[in-house]
């Protein structure tokens, strides 16, 4: 077993936010997936006060080395993730991990404090890419925003571990860890996704994406992600979870090198929803700091 955070995990590989739909997936898959779940925790999409309807499409551009998406956190709001999502949600055989966004401090404030007091909660994740409405500043580019969210958001989260996922579009990663790391944070994970745009081939110098800008994942964003934890990882003691672009064992093994506890499949359980099973497997052949995922017995599902 790993301890991350005092949380039992009986391997190193978790989901990155929003990348996998658990709930779909039991459904278009049945109950294999939940019995011989891939990851060792799983982290919800990222939950916002009020529900979402995300951007307008499209919403996806394909990249040679990855994905851009604008998505935009279309999401049910608390009240309809707490009462449609979390039921299903507790089925599953793994610790749950969820993801929190506001773009007020009250708001996250609010959120932190609906989940803290849920058992079937395990930590909360704070996704801080985005704008402070009252600052203008992104909540997590900025060290001096973030500690200030912090001091806000920390005693509402009772004794629940604090994960707050860095974004990697900022002057400086490590100095927002290390605010982080001083006002409360419990770990860190990185790196979300990277800015990007694609033109529309036919409207001249206007852009593909709904949303105009989207965030870049996947392969092309792998030595980012190795580098950006290696650098948070010197400045640092809190646990971190490691992810951009992880395809295969070497990957994760790569990432943990660098300084991540845990690593996080996202783009790549788009190709394969199993994709993390066999992840963890090749890096339990290549590291022994990765244990066999004893969690889904003997045989990986085929689906
Ligand atoms: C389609 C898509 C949706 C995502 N949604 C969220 C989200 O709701 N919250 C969040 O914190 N990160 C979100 N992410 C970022 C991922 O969790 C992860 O940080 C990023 O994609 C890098 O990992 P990867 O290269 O393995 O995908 C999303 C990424 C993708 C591709």
């Amino acid at each position: 077993m790993i301890d991350f955070c005092g949380i039992p995990l009986a391997h190193r590989i978790v989901n990155g936010s929003g990348t996998f739909d658990a709930i779909a997936a039991r459904r278009a898959f049945g109950d294999a997936i939940v019995e011989q779940f891939p990851f060792a925790a799983f982290v919800s999409k990222t939950v916002t006060l009020e529900p979402r309807q995300g951007n307008p499409p499209p919403r996806l551009w394909e990249l040679p080395g990855g994905l851009m998406n604008s998505i935009g956190l279309p999401n049910k709001g608390l009240a309809g993730y707490l009462q449609e999502d979390l039921p299903q949600l507790a089925e599953l055989p793994v610790p749950l991990i969820v993801n929190v966004m506001g773009s007020a401090r009250e708001d996250v404030a609010r959120l932190v404090a609906a989940f803290a007091e849920r058992e079937e909660v395990s930590a909360l994740e704070l996704n801080v890419s985005c704008p402070n409405v009252k600052t203008g500043l992104i909540m997590g580019a900025d060290p001096r925003e973030l500690a200030a969210l912090l001091d806000h958001v920390r005693p509402h989260a009772g004794d629940k571990p604090l994960i707050v996922k860095l974004t990697p579009n900022c002057a400086s990663p490590a100095e927002v860890a290390a605010a982080a790391e001083q006002h409360g944070a419990d770990a860190l994970s990185l790196i979300n996704t990277l800015r990007g745009m694609a033109m529309h081939p036919d409207r001249p110098g206007e852009p593909w994406l709904g949303g105009g800008t989207g965030g870049v994942s996947g392969p092309a964003v792998r030595a980012i992600a190795l580098s950006q934890v290696r650098e948070v990882r010197a400045r640092t003691e809190l646990p971190i979870v490691g992810m951009g672009g992880v395809q295969s064992g070497r990957h994760a093994v790569d990432l943990h090198r660098a300084g991540a506890d845990l690593c996080a499949v996202g783009t790549e359980s788009f190709r394969d929803p199993l994709a993390a099973a066999r992840i963890a497997d090749e890096a339990s052949m290549l590291d022994e700091a990765f244990p066999a995922n004893a969690a889904r017995g003997t045989e990986v599902v085929r689906l």
